[in-house]
């Protein structure tokens, strides 16, 4: 492709474009200061990449997202968590004796050194579960210095892939104050998980094989998503050369922020805000329209997806189908699908491209699951882990990467002369 010109200062500068493997372009303006002494201006990045990417491709317009070339449908509907999570990391499906290898090694690195027991017994009974997890994620690197590449390194991916649903499932635990309940060898990520999270000493449990594919679902549509928020967190601190704990424990701070992961808990609140209000959906929708009003739709809309959040599709499809065979009949539902269709009939949401988007539908189908409130961004991070250690290792193996640093243009005071204000004795 022709390259792009710039007219600048009766300067006109060329600069390479570049076109990806799905026909989207992009002017590589690295030479952009050297060569004309301007930057580009660009807040929240909406038209800016920050690196050649092979690993999730999403068409924003035509609601396509696709992980390793494999769409979400497909994904969702044939492959499990495991094989997904192998997918994003290693760039393809893993074979049979792959599969078992990487699931046995998950299984294997389930549990948490007892010491790490300590820092829960630290927290209130009311800790934000997603502090508890970017800390204690953290902390690994204490326990499991983190080697940059080779076999340790492999190990320490497997190690947090393994750990954090043990991390979570404590911390709910340590919130309820009921006794931790520890990893089984026999169940499956999913199954293991709500064990942990469900099961009392006093009693057995087995996880419900629906519940149990469910959640595996939900995890593979969460797994991974380009250069969202948290994503582009955990490059950055990756880029500086802190180690993949660190660099994940700072995207689960970046996920826990409502306008993102903390959206699915923001949603639930918002329902049932409305549903005590009397249903009283205009209210809120007009709430949403008024610039004047900091209240949004949680839930509803999306940088990237201006048509249909995919996954939110998927999710609003199974949210019937689980709900119906589990005999639930959850309110909250019908409230949003109400609000949805009140919100996609107004044009202020159609004219923005303001459709629901992964979060909309998921805390129902958590909520399903006996899963707090409180929690579901943690879901969320459980699902995110593979799509972040996958994106930090391609960050690490780029030659192109270099430290995040973006620059800016000053808007302060030009220099002015040191004037002592009021009397100061030295
Ligand atoms: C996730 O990036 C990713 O890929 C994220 C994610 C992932 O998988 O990693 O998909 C996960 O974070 C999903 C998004 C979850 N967040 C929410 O549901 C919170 C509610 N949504 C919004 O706050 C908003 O839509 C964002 C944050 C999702 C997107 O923000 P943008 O792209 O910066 O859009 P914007 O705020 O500039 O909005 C554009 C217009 C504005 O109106 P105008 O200035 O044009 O008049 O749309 C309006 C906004 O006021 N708008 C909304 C709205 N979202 C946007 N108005 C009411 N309710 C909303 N939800």
């Amino acid at each position: 492709m022709d390259p792009a010109r710039l007219n600048i200062n009766d300067q006109a500068v060329e600069f390479p474009v570049l076109v990806g493997t799905e026909k989207e372009v992009g002017f590589d303006i690295l030479k952009l200061r050297g060569s004309t002494g301007a930057i580009t201006l660009d807040p929240g990045f909406a038209n800016t990449g920050s690196c050649e990417s092979t690993i999730t491709y999403i068409d924003g317009e035509a609601g396509i997202l696709r992980y390793r070339g494999f769409s979400i449908e497909d994904l969702a509907t044939h492959s499990t968590f495991v094989d997904v999570a192998y997918l994003l990391i290693n760039g393809q499906l893993p074979t049979r004796p792959l599969f078992d290898k990487f699931n046995q090694d998950l299984t294997h690195h389930s549990l948490l050194h007892e010491d790490m027991k300590k820092f829960f017994e630290g927290y209130p009974q009311n800790a934000p579960p997603m502090s508890v997890l970017s800390t204690i994620v953290s902390s690994l690197s204490a326990f499991y210095p983190g080697s940059e590449k080779g076999e340790d390194f492999d190990v320490n991916i497997t190690r947090l892939l393994a750990k954090l649903k043990t991390i979570a499932a404590f911390s709910y635990k340590k919130s309820i104050g009921q006794p931790y309940v520890y990893p089984r060898n026999d169940l499956g990520y999913a199954a293991d998980f709500l064990h942990m999270m469900f099961a009392v000493p006093s009693e057995p449990y087995e996880p419900n094989d629906l519940l149990v594919k469910t959640l595996d679902m939900l995890l593979i549509l969460h797994a991974d998503h380009e250069q969202n928020c948290s994503t582009s967190t955990v490059r950055m601190v990756g880029s500086s050369g802190a180690d993949l704990f660190t660099s994940i424990s700072a995207g689960i701070s970046a996920l826990s922020g409502p306008l993102h992961g903390g959206a699915n808990t923001a949603v639930i609140e918002m329902l049932e805000m409305i549903r005590a209000d009397g249903g009283d959906f205009s209210k809120y929708v007009n709430k949403a329209k008024d610039k004047n009003d900091p209240f949004r739709l949680m839930g509803f809309g999306h940088r990237v997806y201006k048509n249909f959040d995919p996954r939110a599709r998927v999710i609003k499809k199974i949210a019937d189908e689980v709900l119906g065979q589990l005999g639930i009949n959850d309110p909250l539902l019908d409230l949003a699908k109400q609000l949805e269709r009140i919100a996609l009939e107004d044009e202020y949401f159609v004219d923005r491209g303001l459709y629901p988007n992964v979060d909309f539908y998921s805390g129902i189908l958590y909520r399903a699951m006996g899963i707090p409130t409180n929690m579901f961004t943690v879901m969320f991070a459980l699902g995110r882990l593979p799509g972040w250690i996958a994106q930090w290792v391609e960050m690490k193996n780029d030659p192109a990467t270099r430290i995040y640093r973006p620059r800016q243009i000053y808007m302060g005071e030009n220099l002015r002369p040191y004037v002592q204000i009021g009397h100061r004795t030295k």
